[in-house]
Formats: C-alpha cells, sequence, structure tokens
C-alpha cells in the first residue's frame, strides 16, 4: 500500500489543528485519497515546550534538514509563518522535488510568484488555499468553481481580527485593545497585530484574490489600504444611530484592464448581508458576468478551519501525487500585467 509522508513545519495554532484532523479524520482522508498520509516530522522552533497529547513527541525537531533534505518526506506543510527564512526553506524543499502546502500569505504575496516558476521547473505542487479567508473555499472556487466566468468585481471581509474587534466594540461595548487582545489569544490575530489592524493583512488577501479573480497579475502596492486603528466607539454607535455597521472591507474592480483594489472601514447599511458577518467571520462576495452574484461566507481564522482548508490542499496534492501530475494544475498561473486587448 503507498504512503505519502509530511514534513510539517509549525506546531502553533494551525499545525495542531493540521494534527488534529489528520488523526481524527483519517478514515475518511485516506478513503478520499486512497493512501495513507503521515506526518513524518515536525519542525519547532522551541523542543521544550510542552504539547498536547495528540503530538507524539519522537516526531519533533528543531532542524530544518531534517525535514528538506529527507528523501521519505514527499510533501511540506508550512503553518509556521514568517516570509524570508521561511521562503528560503520551502525553496529548498522544492528543489529536493517536494511539493508544498501553505497558510501563509505573506509569504505567498512576496515570493509566491518565484516558488509557483521554481515549482513548475521541478514538477512540484504549490497549494495555498488556507492563506486566504480561512475556512472558506475561495482560491478553489475562484480558479475551479467559477473559471468558466469572467469576473469584474469583488468586495468583502477577509480580516477576521479585524471584523472580531469592530464586532464586539459594538455588540460588547468593549475597548479596542481589550478585544484586541482576546482575538490575540484566541489565534485570529497575526504575530504582530500591527498587519491586521493597519488593514496590510486584507489588502494581501485581496491582492492574492485579484489575481485570481481577474485573471491578471496584482501588486500589493496597488491596493490603497487603511485600517481600524483610528475607529472610535463613538464612531461606531454614530454609525449605529444610522443603519449602518461598519466594516473593514476589500474592495477590488476591473474595468477597461485596469484594476483598482483598496482596502478601507466602509459603512454597509444595515440590510446589507455583509453588515451581519459577526466575529472572526469573513464573507467575499463575487460578481461575475455570467454566473451573477455569489457570496462566500465562513470563518476566516482560527485553528481548526484554517486546519480544514490546509488538509484538504494536502489531500489535493496527494491525489496528484498518485495521478502522475503534479506541477500540471497550478493555481498560482502566471499572468500578464496588462489586460489582452480583447479584456478591453
Ligand atoms: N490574522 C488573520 C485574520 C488570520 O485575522 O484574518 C487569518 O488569515
Amino acid at each position: 500500500d503507498q504512503k505519502l509522508n509530511v514534513g510539517l513545519c509549525g506546531l502553533g495554532t494551525v499545525g495542531t489543528g493540521v494534527v488534529e484532523i489528520l488523526t481524527n479524520h483519517q478514515e475518511d482522508i485516506v478513503h478520499q485519497v486512497g493512501c495513507s498520509i503521515d506526518v513524518k516530522r515536525i519542525l519547532v522552533s522551541n523542543l521544550d515546550k510542552p504539547r498536547g497529547a495528540s503530538v507524539d513527541p519522537s516526531l519533533l525537531t528543531d532542524q530544518v534538514d531534517e525535514l528538506v533534505n529527507d528523501p521519505e518526506i514527499d510533501i511540506i506543510v508550512e503553518v509556521m509563518g514568517g516570509i524570508e527564512d521561511t521562503y528560503h526553506v520551502l525553496e529548498r524543499a522544492v528543489q529536493n522535488g517536494k511539493h508544498v502546502v501553505t497558510a501563509n500569505k505573506d509569504m505567498m504575496a512576496v515570493h509566491g510568484g518565484k516558488l509557483m516558476e521554481l515549482a513548475r521547473e521541478k514538477h512540484c505542487d504549490i497549494r495555498y488555499e488556507a492563506s486566504v479567508a480561512g475556512g472558506i473555499p475561495i482560491i478553489g472556487s475562484l480558479t475551479n468553481g467559477l473559471a468558466s466566468d469572467r469576473i469584474n468585481k469583488m468586495m468583502g471581509i477577509v480580516n477576521g481580527t479585524t471584523n472580531y474587534i469592530l464586532t464586539k466594540m459594538v455588540d460588547e461595548k468593549r475597548t479596542f485593545d481589550d478585544v484586541l487582545k482576546e482575538a490575540q489569544d484566541l489565534g485570529f490575530a497575526e504575530a504582530d497585530p500591527t498587519s491586521d489592524v493597519e488593514g496590510l493583512d486584507a489588502a494581501r488577501k485581496i491582492s492574492l484574490l485579484s489575481t485570481l479573480a481577474f485573471k491578471m497579475q496584482t501588486e500589493l502596492e496597488d491596493v490603497e489600504v487603511s485600517g481600524i486603528r483610528g475607529i472610535s466607539s463613538e464612531d461606531l454607535a454614530y454609525a449605529e444611530q444610522l443603519g449602518y455597521t461598519m466594516k473593514l472591507l476589500g474592495i477590488a474592480s476591473r474595468e477597461h484592464g485596469k484594476v483598482e483594489m483598496s482596502v478601507q472601514p466602509t459603512l454597509v447599511p444595515n440590510a446589507h448581508p455583509l453588515a451581519s458577518i459577526k466575529d472572526e467571520y469573513n464573507a467575499v462576495y463575487v460578481y461575475g458576468e455570467a454566473v451573477g452574484e455569489t457570496m462566500f461566507y465562513g470563518p476566516g481564522a482560527g485553528k481548526l478551519p484554517t486546519a480544514t482548508a490546509v488538509v484538504s490542499d494536502l489531500m489535493d496534492v496527494v491525489k496528484n501525487v498518485r495521478l502522475g501530475v503534479t506541477g500540471e494544475s497550478s493555481v498560482y498561473p502566471q499572468y500578464d500585467k496588462q489586460l489582452k486587448a480583447k479584456d478591453e
């Protein structure tokens, strides 16, 4: 019987969720992919930190080489975060012919293009569904489910931390800092929550989604960003009195071959479905020429939702390995910066 081995990089909130799902759903997973998936090694930064009972301590290492140089490891699952060092780990892994599943939007936003190019050369798969909107399968929906349509506009709540903060400030009349601290404790916020509250995390996601939706390469620098740091409880109460809810919205559209992207606090009328998205939940509205309006909704952060996306990506890669088609169905195509004339 075939068995594929995984090297797991990172055992924080999401990494622990990945181990849990692989263990708890093992039978269903094996049934669907047709072989077993074993976590062979887990890279952690602190070997002394106490871990839950679900983790076999003999799998832990703090040596990257034990994962990227192990010929028995087929797939690297990266859930440790970080940009430069992490990119170099994954680059080495792909050089050695390993497939990669990552939840790391920061690294993908900066180095995704390069990593995909190398992966194509090496016939490796790269998957990153978990990097945008946690448990919502939005990348798969744009690249598979809606692939035949022409999408001209998207808008949504793509940062769970800020939505959590805005919701609790209104519903529970709590302060910004108090709720931010809770969002960090719950594992929603980034290690440095500045990128959440200043809108950069949402900007990275909107830029990534725009590339996929509009089928052209977009640049993070082109997103106009403003976060929620300056929003006071008074602003929120005032909006409420007027029948609006303040949401941090990412908005992207393309017209005449030009893409416009922004992330900004927006007053959403209470009757609009986006006004009712609460806590760490995310929602993305997609307007397709043929399909019309679709909305994708679900938990945008957190252990098990994010881990679900990671493990589903892992299963997709395992199926490709078994079919011998890895590296052929890239979900990060290299789009031109300019649309072709026919798109005008
Ligand atoms: N910090 C991110 C958020 C985590 O709050 O949405 C999920 O990408």
